[in-house]
């Protein structure tokens, strides 16, 4: 027995031969590939090329959280030219090809993540098995940085699970699990967890004997289809792929360079590792990687308690929230409490009568049905989930419940009678949230004996699909309650974004005035598919036409009255989305709003069906160079101007925040980075200058409070040539 200790390595070799290299970066909750993993792996690998006594090589993890997050995204973000990204990539790509050319077989055993370069430096091993449970997921997630993996994971994926699950994995960043990835041949055994020890020591046993594992087992890595041999099958795929991605290609230039890399895999050369390294290096570099990058972290910093309280150090370890209240099983309430189901915690939903209840516990089960299907989840699974969840039309029922969501009807006078209410039927320990969509949190907190305990926790809907969660913290809301809340955030993998309490909070805010402006232009004549169609080309997932019709005009419509005091034009758009409610025009769930619905793609409607009347667009003038049209610069200021604001009022403190809630709240263009990312990139100067012109051209609306500002006083815009204005 031979054993060698680094700081993030374990190498220790058994007398039959095994040698065993356990990852375990200090300081670090799941295992990251930093300089030191590398460095260290290299110089463990040297060792290991010059033994004989060595039979086997198990490459795993000395965490319980898993096998490897990936590369340390700290480093990637601070190479700052290419000959330094370059040295960083030939190092990874030449480590793992050591690996690879090994003389004696190496086995990666995985569980929980195995991600980006993790999954790399399982891939350059010879056999890899996986613990079937549900932490364990593989994947190559660099596309979502806007990047490729650069450590031979586009050639060494594809050659192992063919071009089109490769390409799959790689375009969508998918991660798979233990089942899934033995399917596919990724994986040569998925282990279940009670018979993980076992099966590991015979699948070493077999390795040892010099038995090949897919021999063994009987299982395929000729999942791989073999039509793929066949070039011109494959320049066909390729082709389909190309196809695919070729309008998002246009904001996201790692899905090219992913297909070209990925493309040169079957070449017998190094060609594709060549391709992978010069497609990173030019990626690297782009504003959309950078943006994406910025959001990473924003996202990281998000999570952690200390950006949102103070004195969080003793708060880290208050009683978490077990089990939670909900009232009003509607859309909202219903889809919370399946959410929270879906993460172990037990709920009752309180419902005004045995209607509405029974209604209520419908949504759910429905929600579970779905959900069920998706994940693949037995009868007996699906059933326990519904458990989960229970359905009441009394308050002593939530008697026992440490967290209650409020998600009733949006009107004031009725919320505050059943919180009252609420607040005589529950302990004095428990948290009270309203997931309010623009009502203030600090009002209603006015009929509690207790407001300390109070705040918003603003869902987005659908609830199972959006990752955003703000907590509005009313005007006596305590750090506990915060804390309390941003933790079970977290808890049901979302991310929260803490925002003082003023109307719309920070994302419908922002997201109002642009919705509000398309509504004012469709008055104006201008056409709704244009105008749709100008945005996606901005980068947004969807027009701001069609996302009103999501939306619900009458819900717009309700919005648009609690934001009256900020919007100027409210009272417009008021009444033109009050025409299109009237008329029954609802959006999707009616058939009608802006577009027709019910054939196979939605139709935008024109002319005289949209509106009772026109009025005249404005004269055109000309606007400072700012990348924009006229018409994308009509809908988007009115954002950026609004997340100036908000930053100005201090609705979130940081320009982050804003980024990062705009981003998962309503999918602004992620590549852009956010709306105050724009404004750097216009610059402030010109970002002034066209406003004002705006204000000229279409009024009050566009005015700001005083001329935004650079932050740290750096303008670099030509505003200060004296040029405009
Ligand atoms: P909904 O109309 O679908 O559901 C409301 C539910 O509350 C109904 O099932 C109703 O029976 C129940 N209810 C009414 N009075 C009650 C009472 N006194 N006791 C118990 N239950 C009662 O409404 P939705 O869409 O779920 O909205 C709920 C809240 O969430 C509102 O404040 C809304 O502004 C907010 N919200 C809605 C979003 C959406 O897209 N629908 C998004 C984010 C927030």
């Amino acid at each position: 027995m031979t054993k060698q200790t680094y700081q993030t390595l374990n190498v220790h070799c058994d007398d039959a031969g095994v040698l065993r290299i356990v990852i375990d970066v200090p300081g670090r909750p799941l295992n990251v590939i930093n300089a030191d993993v590398m460095n260290e792996l290299d110089a463990a690998i040297t060792d290991l090329e010059a033994r004989k006594d060595v039979k086997l090589v198990v490459f795993k993890s000395g965490k319980e959280s898993g096998f490897f997050a990936g590369a340390d995204v700290s480093i990637i973000e601070s190479i700052s030219n290419k000959s330094q990204a370059e040295q960083l990539l030939v190092a990874g790509q030449r480590l793992f090809a050591r690996i690879e050319k090994l003389a004696v077989p190496t086995l990666a055993v995985i569980h929980g993540p195995c991600l980006g370069g993790g999954l790399e430096l399982a891939l350059a091993c010879d056999y890899r098995i996986a613990r079937d449970n549900s932490s364990t997921k593989l994947g190559l997630p660099e596309i979502k940085l806007g990047l490729i993996p650069g450590w031979g994971g586009t050639q060494r994926l594809t050659r192992l699970i063919g071009l089109k699950h490769s390409l799959q994995m790689i375009l969508k960043g998918l991660h798979v699990s233990a089942q899934a990835a033995s399917s596919i041949g990724l994986v040569d055994k998925a282990i279940a967890p009670d018979r993980w020890r076992d099966e590991l020591l015979e699948v070493i046993n077999h390795l040892l004997h010099g038995d090949e594992l897919h021999s063994v087992f009987a299982i395929g890595r000729g999942v791989k289809n073999r039509l793929q041999a066949n070039e011109f099958v494959r320049q066909q795929i390729v082709a389909i792929a190309e196809r695919s991605i070729a309008k998002q290609a246009v904001h996201f230039p790692a899905l090219s360079s992913a297909i070209k890399a990925i493309s040169e895999s079957f070449e017998n050369d190094d060609r594709g590792y060549e391709t992978e390294r010069a497609e990173f290096k030019k990626l690297l570099f782009t504003p959309a990687c950078r943006n994406l990058l910025r959001l990473f972290f924003a996202k990281e910093r998000s999570r952690q308690l200390k950006t949102w309280v103070t004195d969080h150090s003793q708060l880290l370890h208050q009683d978490p929230i077990r089990r939670l209240g909900v009232i009003g099983g509607g859309v909202m309430g219903a889809g919370i409490a399946h959410c929270a189901a879906t993460r172990g915690y037990p709920s009752t939903i309180k419902e005004a009568n045995k209607m509405t209840a029974d209604a209520a516990r419908n949504r759910v089960d429905q929600l579970v049905n779905e959900y069920a299907e998706h994940k693949g989840m037995d009868r007996e699974q699906s059933e326990r989930l519904k458990s989960a969840v229970m359905v009441s039309e009394s308050m002593a029922d939530l008697s026992d419940a440490s967290c209650v969501i409020e998600a009733i009807v949006e009107r004031m006078d009725v919320k505050k009678s059943v919180l009252r209410d609420l607040e005589s039927s529950i302990g004095k320990s428990a948290v009270i949230a309203t997931n309010t969509s623009a009502l203030s949190v600090s009002e209603m907190a006015s009929v509690l004996r207790y407001p300390k305990r109070f705040a918003g926790l603003h869902f987005f809907n659908p609830v199972s699909r959006m990752e955003l969660v703000e907590v509005i913290r009313g005007d006596q809301t305590s750090d506990a309650t915060i804390a309390k809340l941003v933790g079970f955030v977290k808890s049901l993998g979302k991310t929260p974004i803490v925002t003082k309490d003023s109307p719309g909070f920070l994302v419908n805010r922002i997201l109002f005035p642009y919705l509000g402006e398309a509504v004012l232009m469709v008055q104006q004549g201008f056409d709704v598919k244009t105008i749709d169609d100008e945005m996606r080309t901005f980068g947004m997932p969807m027009g701001p036409l069609r996302l009103l019709d999501k939306v619900g005009l009458d819900v717009a419509l309700h919005v648009a009255g609690t934001l009256q005091q900020m919007m100027p034009a409210a009272g417009t758009i008021s009444t033109i989305l009050g025409d299109f409610v009237g008329r029954g025009d609802l959006g999707c769930k009616s058939g009608s709003g802006f577009y027709r619905y019910g054939g196979k793609r939605p139709k935008p409607r024109s002319g005289r069906k949209l509106v009772s009347y026109f009025v005249q667009p404005p004269a055109s003038i000309d606007f400072i160079e700012d990348g924009l049209t006229d018409i994308q610069r009509r809908l988007v200021y009115p954002m950026l101007l609004e997340a100036t604001r908000c930053l100005a009022e201090g609705v979130v403190e940081s320009e982050w925040a804003i980024d990062l809630g705009m981003v998962l709240g309503t999918g602004f263009a992620p590549q852009l980075g956010g709306p105050m990312q724009v404004i750097h990139e216009i610059g402030h100067a010109h970002f002034n200058a066209n406003l004002a012109r705006l204000a000229l051209q279409l009024g009050e609306r566009f005015e700001t409070y005083e001329p935004v500002r650079a932050v740290n006083g750096q303008d670099t815009s030509l505003m200060k040539q004296g040029e405009l204005l």
